[in-house]
């Protein structure tokens, strides 16, 4: 059987050698995985059995914004006919079977009134058959519905929110609906409201019956240094929740969100776990403002800290070279490690920060992120003593998971030299020499 102590040793079953289709097993390993550590996790997270990895899908908001222009733009508006063509993108480009299931509409999806019976009501003209036939027309391509609210007496767009008196209805009508996830937003509310709103609204969706992912944007309300909410009670009300400001597409924003990240690691890094996700925000990677580089860096960095991955962007028109990065095999398994354990950055060295990730059996995710604008690619030296990765006395097997490269195995003294570009990163997959050594 699988222990997570004995990582250097696995069991015949599941070693195979470094080659074509290793990767195949290991998220077939991966998956069998998931279901022992699910039953024996230690921490307390919101007990909806959900999303026991980071949850990965699209969302409309970093690229489509509040755009409710059908008449101009009919491709473009926040419409049920945007949604179902992302879904039919996510089932037949190959997302779906890369694991992006959920399709989550944001902002502006409603009436600006609620109806004659108090609930809410999609946009008659943009949603015309409703949520209820949209979430069975996302359900038939094998993925999941989600959708938005707020706590609060709008939503930041302006259109109606939940007040404390409306979330048993709100959640109700949610649930027969038929969707899959809410994304609960915080404008117009006050602290208290919040901190009274954010539980209700878990509750109120748990007595529905109905699963349903709870993403919480409460903590990016309350922001500050240290962060001021209750990080272990957010764990046990919410599935994952927004920590700070929204994400733009520009690589200031993703560095500082970055930033951000590593300053409060010591407060958000222990509060993740299965079933409960620190989010950065969207994945911009395959929209305008990043550079092939500093995609890969937000990929990667986003891997790092087991953060959800909603991308936002046109999947319809998408490069194949951001493709490329958003289905690469090694990086959506560190980010979907069944540890579920968010990494750190643990070593800053002038514009470089090394990032390391624990994963299961031993593994282990090592970035290194340059920060530098100066235009000349950054030498580094490390080694696997000067990063803590010793347990196997036997060595270590590295991959370069955006070259795709083996380098060949690396005792804990032998020196890692790398090349970082600017504004890009080098990003290793690390696992013990052992495991493909066996038959
Ligand atoms: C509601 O909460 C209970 C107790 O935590 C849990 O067992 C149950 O699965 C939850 N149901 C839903 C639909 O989230
Ligand atoms: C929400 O509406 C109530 C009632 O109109 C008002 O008293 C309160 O100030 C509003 N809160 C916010 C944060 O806008
Ligand atoms: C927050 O809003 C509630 C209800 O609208 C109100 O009773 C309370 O005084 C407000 N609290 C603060 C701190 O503004
Ligand atoms: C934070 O929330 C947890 C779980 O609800 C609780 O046990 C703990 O006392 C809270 N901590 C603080 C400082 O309020
Ligand atoms: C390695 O461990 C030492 C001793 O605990 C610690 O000072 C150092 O920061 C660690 N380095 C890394 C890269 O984790």
């Amino acid at each position: 059987m699988i222990s997570r102590s004995s990582s250097c040793f696995l069991s015949a079953g599941l070693c195979y050698s470094l080659g074509l289709g290793w990767l195949q097993k290991d998220r077939m390993l991966l998956g069998s995985l998931g279901l022992l550590l699910a039953l024996s996790t230690l921490c307390s997270s919101l007990d909806n059995g959900l999303v026991r990895t980071p949850p990965m899908g699209w969302m409309t908001w970093e690229r489509y914004r509040c755009n409710i222009d059908c008449k101009k733009d009919p491709e473009n508006c926040i419409s049920e006919h945007l949604i179902k063509s992302m879904a039919d993108k996510m089932a037949n480009s190959g997302w779906r079977d890369f694991g992006y299931e959920y399709v989550s509409i944001d902002d502006c999806w409603s009436e600006k009134k609620r109806d004659a019976n108090g609930r809410l009501q999609p946009d008659v003209e943009r949603f015309p058959s409703g949520i209820k036939a949209l979430a069975d027309y996302v359900h038939s391509k094998g993925l999941k519905l989600g959708i938005y609210g707020d706590m609060g007496n709008y939503t930041c767009g302006g259109y109606p929110g939940t007040t404390l008196d409306t979330i048993k209805i709100d959640a109700e009508t949610f649930a027969a609906w038929e969707v899959d996830m809410l994304k609960f937003d915080g404008c117009y509310s006050n602290s208290t409201e919040k901190a009274i709103g954010y539980p209700k609204m878990s509750a109120a969706l748990n007595a529905t019956g109905r699963p349903i992912l709870y993403s919480c944007s409460w903590p990016a309300y309350e922001g500050g240094l240290p962060p001021k909410v209750n990080y272990t009670l957010l764990g046990t009300i919410c599935n994952m929740w927004r920590n700070y400001g929204d994400i733009q597409d520009s690589w200031d924003s993703v560095l500082n969100i970055i930033q951000w990240f590593a300053r409060n690691q010591d407060v958000l890094q222990p509060a993740a776990g299965p079933g409960r996700w620190n989010d950065p925000d969207m994945v911009i990677a395959g929209d305008f403002g990043l550079s092939y580089e500093q995609s890969k860096a937000q990929m990667t960095i986003w891997a790092i800290l087991a953060a959800p991955l909603f991308m936002s962007s046109d999947l319809r028109t998408i490069s194949e070279d951001a493709k490329e990065i958003l289905q690469n095999r090694i990086l959506l398994y560190i980010n979907q490690d069944a540890l579920g354990k968010q990494g750190r950055r643990v070593i800053t060295s002038g514009p470089l920060g090394v990032w390391k990730r624990e994963l299961v059996n031993g593994q282990y995710a090592v970035a290194v992120l340059n920060k530098g604008t100066d235009g000349t690619p950054k030498p580094y030296v490390t080694s696997l003593g000067l990063l803590n990765i010793t347990q196997c006395t036997e060595g270590y097997k590295l991959y370069d998971v955006f070259a795709q490269e083996f380098w060949g195995e690396f005792k804990s003294d032998t020196a890692i030299n790398m090349q970082i570009n600017p504004t890009g990163v080098v990003l290793l997959f690390i696992r013990p020499a052992s495991i493909a050594h066996h038959p």
